[in-house]
């Protein structure tokens, strides 16, 4: 297995509390990879933690074969947080082609990328003044543009209507299918069926590590909401 990212025994304590109680997954190369699990289990924490953003109080991250935070990694990662973090006093255009530049990355690249969130007709608008949904895709353009080898995604599709939902999944799977790693965080069942390996969390620990078909397989069920139901059940009893 070629893997992107090798997340092992990793601790981590936010605010005086434990809340990723040593984890330990790997995300293979060239799949996306969805993360999953109820508010607050730890999946942004995670996601921290492989960007390097993240203090860690024990456990090791490895990205691309370097240890997570790495400079050399900063140009080969994507990372759009939960947050918006596009400039609010420029435009959608003006956004994109700034983050292109850091990238040495050309205005025509900055251009298409706007076309494939499906900001073309807001190109030229403030983000100050774009609809939730489209602030959050401005912000998905901008992870996107430099075209990195691993691409972060905390809840990348929040607040999209279902038509461009589609539309953006299609991409995740365009850019895998080009050689991308993708983790990609949801609360959405319909999109972790369209993941190749699911990873579910729960209050900071992994319960499942494997394909959507054996998550099903695993808890008895077709229906993705009712395995994950299952898996916190068992996790539950067998705790207790
Ligand atoms: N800055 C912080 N200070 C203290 N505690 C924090 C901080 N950020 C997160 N936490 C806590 O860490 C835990 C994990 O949070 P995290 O943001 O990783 O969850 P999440 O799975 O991303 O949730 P959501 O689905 O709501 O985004 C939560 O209990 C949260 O309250
Ligand atoms: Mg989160």
């Amino acid at each position: 297995m070629d893997t992107a990212v090798e997340v092992r025994e990793l601790v981590i304590r936010r605010g005086g509390r434990e809340v990723l109680h040593g984890i330990s997954a790997q995300i293979q190369r060239g799949v996306i990879t969805g993360l999953l699990g109820p508010s607050g289990s730890g999946k942004t924490t995670m996601m921290r933690a492989i960007v390097g953003v993240q203090v860690v109080r024990s456990g090791r991250v490895t990205v691309l074969g370097r240890p997570a935070g790495s400079p050399a990694l900063r140009r080969t990662i994507g990372y759009l947080t939960q947050s918006p973090s596009v400039y609010a006093d420029l435009t959608v255009r003006e956004n994109v082609r700034y983050f292109a530049s850091l990238y040495g990355i050309a205005s025509d690249d900055a251009d298409q990328t706007i076309r494939d969130v499906g900001l073309a007709d807001q190109a030229r608008q403030l983000v100050g003044t774009l609809s939730g949904g489209q602030h959050s895709r401005a912000s998905l353009a901008c992870a996107l543009v430099s075209r990195p080898e691993l691409l972060v995604l905390d809840e990348p599709t929040v607040g999209q209507d279902p038509v461009l939902r589609d539309e953006l999944w299609k991409r995740f799977r365009q850019l895998a299918d080009d050689g991308a790693t993708l983790l990609v965080s949801s609360h959405v069942m319909d999109e972790a069926n369209r993941c190749d390996r699911l990873l579910l969390i729960r209050e900071g620990e992994i319960i499942a590590d494997d394909t959507p078909a054996a998550v099903k397989a695993a808890a008895g069920t077709d229906d993705l909401d009712q395995a994950f139901l299952t898996l916190v059940r068992n996790r539950t009893e067998e705790g207790s």
